[in-house]
């Protein structure tokens, strides 16, 4: 699902075990920043999923390039995403950008770091509150 938050969408996306397997088995190599070192995220998420719980991704729904709203291309055999072995993702139609299911930017596209991670935490097991970590809360 897609809210808002400061006026940019954010991507709530539930993560099947599948495609946790396939993003974190995805070869770094053709990630830029596949630790996130660049401060694309609060402190607090870490790890390849960039996320708190595996099965939930939260990402700013913008592409870090000149700031189009990449197309989510879950499947492995996605088309029009330009590459082989495709780990699911998200593609970017306006220069070509990619970016693994975690917001990983690949190398040698446009988009120059990973997708945003807001801050963000659980309320309850069902309500998310972007906006807030549990530091603020
Ligand atoms: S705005 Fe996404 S690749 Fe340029």
């Amino acid at each position: 699902m897609t809210v808002e938050w400061r006026g940019k969408p954010v991507w709530i996306v539930n993560r099947t075990p599948e495609m946790v397997e396939r993003t974190e088995s995805f070869d770094v190599e053709r990630l830029a920043d596949p630790n996130s070192e660049v401060p694309q995220q609060p402190a607090y998420i870490e790890g390849p999923l960039r996320s708190i719980r595996p099965e939930i991704g939260v990402l700013i729904g913008i592409c870090t390039h000149l700031g189009c709203s990449p197309l989510f291309k879950p499947e492995p055999d996605a088309e029009g995403v330009g590459t082989d072995n495709w780990p699911g993702g998200y593609f970017c139609p306006c220069h070509g950008s990619r970016f693994d299911l975690a917001g990983r930017v690949f190398r040698n596209v446009p988009a120059p770091t990973n997708l945003e991670v807001p801050p963000y935490r659980f309320e309850t097991d069902e309500i998310i509150v972007v906006g807030e970590d549990e530091e603020t809360a």
